[in-house]
């Protein structure tokens, strides 16, 4: 049975977060709202309770999780080595949307790390998280509440969808206001490392601690035995077939529209996953607004919610175009790719 409890996502009332931390204390499950997406918490050193993680969402044992803590003077009781860099970043962006990968200190479980000698730490800074892991008193172990390989959820019900049945209790706090996960950035290399773009941009990483590589997570035969699941191939996928256009705006919609049309001579029901403003030149398809092509914050907000609104409506085909590489426009591109069964390059 799945419980579920509706707090204020600013005020959350103390009583229902106690009600909450006493089930990650007795090693149950918890679903939770991060300003990125729903994280599904355990507590994070306690094994048995971690393994109950990867069993609810189908995870494979070998992808590893992020911890969640509180503040950085907890993260330096999991993590070893906090350098000057980490130091600059926490002052700039905690909490917020951005993962540490540093050495782990011993007591932490492999199971969490997936064996690696690192472990993934961030501080979110939505007030029921926050809540959630001081009420607890533990470090909170929590990867983004869906099934393994779904799309992520970023609002109560959409866990509800996924995971009903399968975890003790969720924490309703209404939809995420970033609506992509955090940014992970692996620190503990000599050249800080993007492993996964997110909702702080690389823009603002370098306006911090200067220049950072990115790591490319595009599949291939050398990446898949390097690389956790969760960094590459088909992840965050929707039940439709998502077609990923890539390239310049008007090229790309006049892609997208022969596409459209191809499909809806086959009898196809077509969603568009697109911008406001590109919705406009395409006919008989269902349509799904993320946003203006110029609010990439709208758009990141809405992807994970259109991708499961245009399934639900029975959308047989996706289709997508990217909104540019910089700022947030980098998480876009890497979720959709990865979500999509064909990517177009035009
Ligand atoms: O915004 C977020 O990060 C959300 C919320 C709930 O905090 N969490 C999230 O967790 O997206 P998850 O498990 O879906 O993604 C965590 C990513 C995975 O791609 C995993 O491979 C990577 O972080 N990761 C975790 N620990 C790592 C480590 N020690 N080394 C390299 N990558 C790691
Ligand atoms: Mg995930």
């Amino acid at each position: 049975m799945t419980q579920r409890l509706t707090l204020s996502p600013q005020n959350p009332d103390p009583e229902l977060i106690r009600q909450a931390a006493a089930v990650i204390q007795r090693r149950g499950l918890v679903a939770f709202p991060t300003e990125t997406v729903y994280g599904l918490g355990a507590n994070a050193l306690a094994a048995d309770a971690v393994e109950k993680i990867f069993r609810a969402k189908g995870r494979p044992a070998n992808d590893p999780l992020i911890v969640h803590l509180a503040s950085l003077a907890d993260v330096k009781r999991v993590a070893a080595d906090i350098s000057p860099v980490v130091e600059k970043l926490a002052a700039a962006f905690c909490p917020g949307p951005l993962t540490f990968v540093l050495p782990k200190q011993p007591f932490v479980p492999l199971t969490v790390t997936a064996g690696l000698e690192t472990v993934a730490v961030r501080i979110p800074s939505h007030p029921i998280a926050l809540a959630l892991i001081r009420a607890s008193g533990v470090p909170i172990a929590a990867p983004s509440a869906n099934r393994f390989g779904h799309t992520s959820p970023t609002t109560a019900q959409h866990v509800w969808d996924d995971l009903h049945g399968r975890v003790d209790l969720i924490l309703d706090g209404g939809a995420t206001s970033i609506g992509v996960e955090s940014t992970v950035l692996d620190v503990s290399r000599e050249t800080p490392t993007i492993l996964r773009p997110g909702g702080i941009s690389r823009e603002d990483i370098e306006r911090v601690i200067g220049e950072v590589a990115l790591r490319d997570n595009r599949p291939s035969a050398e990446n898949e035995s390097q690389i956790s699941p969760g960094l590459l191939g088909k992840h965050y996928t929707p039940k439709a077939e998502l077609f990923f256009c890539v390239g310049e705006k008007a090229q790309a919609l006049e892609k997208l529209r022969e596409l459209a049309h191809q499909a809806r001579t086959q009898g196809r029901r077509v969603g568009l996953l697109l911008a406001q403003d590109d919705l406009p030149s395409f006919e008989d398809c269902v349509p799904y607004a993320l946003g203006a092509s110029d609010d990439l914050q709208s758009i990141a907000r809405n992807l994970y919610a259109g991708m499961r609104a245009l399934d639900d409506q029975g959308a047989d085909i996706i289709l997508a175009r990217d909104f540019g590489k910089r700022g947030l426009g980098l998480a876009l591109y890497d979720r959709l790719l990865r979500a999509a069964s064909q990517v177009i390059e035009v």
